[in-house]
């Protein structure tokens, strides 16, 4: 099978090589999915240049975290899948720019049936990570005012319409003025463009100095410290990505003394599915050295897809392709990601 490889550690155009490889067996309880469309998820861009570390397996490797396609085999005990049409995460995190791809069953569903492949790419895991982010971790309210970053981008376009269809006052920043309608267009009643504003000034005049519920932050870094002066007390600010700088995720970002007087919380949100044991999965198992893996179970994972096929079939929200490129042109489309212009999510189609 075709399959993209980082062969070494560059920009994309650098890193990335198509290579012919053996189809991949799927083990006991995955499956094997034959793909129509990957998507571009920004953490590979990172991938490519050996600067992430949560999913940094040897070189070479296939990259790729999610795609969509049927379910064409699958290993012991996961037979029902056979001949449906999933959203799978490659297993691992990798493997999902190839033609086949294994994934394991608590990271794939059922495509929903009114998108197509390219939208069916888009929704899975921005409307999972919004929908975690905001409800399970967030405990978001209506009538709440909730602040996402990057809000025009794959993962900041679910969360701005997840907020909006539960209610909430939704507050968004961009990087350019060309995507404010965008921003407007998925629900938001402020965008601020913070390349060229103070986001935290603006975010305090747009609510009469009080700030904001809810901080949706896949920014990280300086933008997360300036969020931190927007919270109310008992505000949430979600840890959900570092856009800015991979770096800042090894970095301590926040003190006892601004988390005591600030009187609000900080709260991680990782999009994983997997059901671990009483107890949790005890840190030396995560992929990365952490003192506690907790991911979410499989049965939270589809209680969230009904929610949101739900809220499809209403028509409160939808997925946001911002463009599509062949399989050949994954470089391609990968380093138009890293040159923050893209909106929505970046589909390769085969
Ligand atoms: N926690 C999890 O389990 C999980 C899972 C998947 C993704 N994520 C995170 O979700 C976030 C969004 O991912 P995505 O794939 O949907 O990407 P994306 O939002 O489509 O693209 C990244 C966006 O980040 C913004 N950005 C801000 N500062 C930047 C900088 N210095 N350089 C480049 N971009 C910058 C840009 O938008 P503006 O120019 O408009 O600011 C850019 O378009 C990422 O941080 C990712 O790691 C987390």
């Amino acid at each position: 099978m075709r399959a993209w490889q980082v062969v070494r550690n560059g920009k994309p155009s650098e890193a990335l090589e198509l290579v012919e490889l053996p189809k991949p067996e799927p083990a006991p309880g995955q499956v094997l999915v034959e793909t129509r469309a990957s998507v571009c998820n920004f953490n590979e861009v990172d991938g490519c240049y050996g600067r992430y570390l949560t999913i940094a397996p040897p070189l070479p490797y296939t990259l790729g975290m999610e795609c969509v396609g049927d379910v064409v085999a699958a290993g012991a005990g996961a037979e029902s899948w056979i001949g449906k049409r999933v959203t799978t995460s490659g297993a691992g995190g990798i493997g999902a720019h190839a033609e086949w791809v294994v994934g394991d069953p608590g990271m794939t569903f059922e495509a929903p049936p009114q998108l197509d492949d390219a939208e069916a790419a888009a929704f899975f895991y921005p409307f999972h990570l919004a929908h975690l982010g905001l409800h399970e971790r967030g405990r978001l309210r209506e009538g709440e005012t909730v602040l996402v970053h990057a809000a025009a981008g794959g993962v900041g376009s679910a969360a701005v319409q997840l907020a909006a269809a539960a209610g909430a006052r939704v507050l968004a920043t961009v990087g350019s003025d060309e995507k404010i309608p965008i921003v407007e267009r998925s629900g938001a009643d402020v965008v601020i463009n913070y390349r060229t504003a103070n986001f935290d000034e603006a975010v305090l005049e747009a609510t009469g100095g009080r700030g904001v519920d809810v901080c949706f932050d896949g920014v990280g870094g300086e933008v997360m410290q300036r969020s931190l002066r927007c919270l109310v007390a008992g505000g949430r600010h979600l840890v959900v990505g570092f856009a800015s700088g991979i770096e800042a995720e090894e970095v301590p970002a926040v003190s006892g003394r601004v988390l005591c007087f600030g009187n609000f919380d900080l709260i991680g949100v990782i999009l994983t599915y997997i059901d671990a044991p009483p107890g949790g999965i005890p840190g030396e198992y995560a992929p990365v050295p952490v003192p506690r893996f907790n991911p979410c179970s499989t049965e939270t994972g589809r209680k969230v897809q009904a929610h949101l096929q739900e809220l499809l079939e209403a028509g409160s929200i939808r997925p946001n392709v911002g463009a599509r490129f062949d399989f050949e042109s994954l470089p391609e489309a990968l380093e138009l990601m890293e040159t923050r212009t893209t909106t929505g999510r970046v589909i390769i189609e085969r």
